[in-house]
């Protein structure tokens, strides 16, 4: 890989240790994918937020970076927290937890990162533009950026990230090239798809068959933002998709080449068996929306239908901080409430401790949180749309 002179300065160690470790880090992977050289990106997404998922070695390798004033380049955000970081102690996330999460946020922004935790940074501050290129990390993120901004990423690891936050560049290989984002598999949709739990299914579905290839859909004659990124995140989930596109809906689907390529159909059996897949608990003790995070759209969607009514069990609606202050404002948390709901910030139903929280069963509309619940959080699930699943709850 061509390195210029400063970069070179960079390895020689002439700027610090931490930068040269993270821009090693950064060489020795463009090196095995045989980049070129490195690229600015514009913005950055870092994964491993999570104290549930990142535990103590991680909490000391993330302030070990503080004590050796690591800081960030560019505008870098993080992936969902294991809580939400202000409403922790109301919805009974234990304390212990609570303590070790928030010093993981507090490394995170002594390194200048913002700690606006989300698979939806493009709702909440950080979209970048057709073609630029980022490095984002959140599986759901990626695909959303890569697929219906156009933007340019890999998937890249939490460490990866990190440097690339630090460093400022990304090493110049796969989704970053052209000729690495055409499709390689056609996917003829033959069935009205009506909800985001539909487009989950959908997601769900093609991942398992395509697994890491580039889909190109046909046949889908319409879809909100809020229902590609239930597509994406499925097929990032069930198979390892990272970009895909749809015929007259994203923007790279009129500049690829699409002759000759392998094809299959997906119609309602396929849909239905999915369905049915994924959907192996029954009477969910907490429903839990927002996966990925709920856009303010989806947040106003569910208080129009619990408007005046009552839960009989905890349903959450996640999302952003962001997001979550904009509904606060519009009155949609207090009627969420007012039904015995939550409008929770900053997490996850998959990367924060629910089983540790009394849940057992989950009810989603998501293909993809569907996809992890049952090996991250030991949770039976039911799939389902938004109206089934509330109908249970009401
Ligand atoms: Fe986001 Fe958590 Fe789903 S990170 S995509 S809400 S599993």
């Amino acid at each position: 890989m061509h390195l210029n002179k400063d970069e070179e300065k960079i390895l020689n160690g002439e700027q610090g240790e931490v930068m040269e470790r993270l821009f090693r880090l950064l060489v020795r992977l463009g090196d095995i994918y045989n980049a070129d050289k490195m690229i600015p990106v514009g913005s950055v997404q870092v994964a491993g937020v999570s104290y549930k998922s990142i535990g103590d070695p991680g909490l000391e390798f993330l302030e070990d970076m503080v004590n050796k004033d690591a800081g960030v380049k560019v505008l870098t955000y993080l992936n969902p927290a294991g809580m939400d970081i202000e409403d922790w102690k109301k919805l009974g996330f234990p304390a212990d937890f609570a303590k070790n999460q928030l010093r993981v946020m507090d490394a995170f922004k002594q390194m200048g990162i913002v700690i606006t935790s989300t698979c939806t940074p493009y709702l909440a501050g950080n979209l970048p533009r057709f073609r630029e290129h980022i490095a984002w990390s959140e599986s759901s993120a990626v695909s959303f950026s890569n697929s219906v901004i156009g933007a340019r990423t890999n998937r890249e690891g939490g460490p990866s990230a990190l440097a690339a936050a630090v460093c400022g560049v990304t090493p110049n290989y796969g989704l970053h090239l052209w000729s690495n984002r055409q499709p390689s598999v056609k996917v003829k949709v033959d069935v009205d798809l009506k909800t985001s739990s539909d487009f989950g299914a959908l997601g769900y579905f093609v991942g398992k068959q395509v697994k890491n290839k580039i889909p190109y859909f046909t046949g889908i004659k319409d879809a909100s933002t809020d229902q590609l990124k239930a597509l994406g995140a499925a097929m990032a989930a069930s198979g390892a998709v990272a970009l895909y596109h749809v015929e007259n809906l994203t923007p790279e689907a009129d500049l690829v080449e699409t002759k000759g390529l392998e094809t299959f159909s997906v119609g309602k059996n396929e849909l239905k068996e999915t369905y049915n897949r994924l959907s192996q608990g029954k009477n969910p003790d907490i429903v839990i929306f927002g996966c990925p995070h709920a856009s303010l759209r989806e947040i106003s969607e569910i208080a129009g239908k619990v408007k005046g009514k009552h839960l009989k069990k905890p349903v959450w609606v996640c999302t952003s901080r962001m997001m979550k202050e904009a509904s606060d404002r519009m009155g949609f948390t207090d009627i969420i409430e007012k039904a015995g709901g939550y409008v929770v910030g900053d997490t996850c139903m998959v990367v924060s401790p629910i089983e540790e929280m009394g849940y057992s069963t989950t009810g989603v509309n998501s293909g993809k949180a569907a996809n992890y619940l049952p090996g991250f959080c030991k949770q039976n699930v039911v799939f389902a749309n938004i109206d089934d699943l509330l109908e249970g709850q009401l």
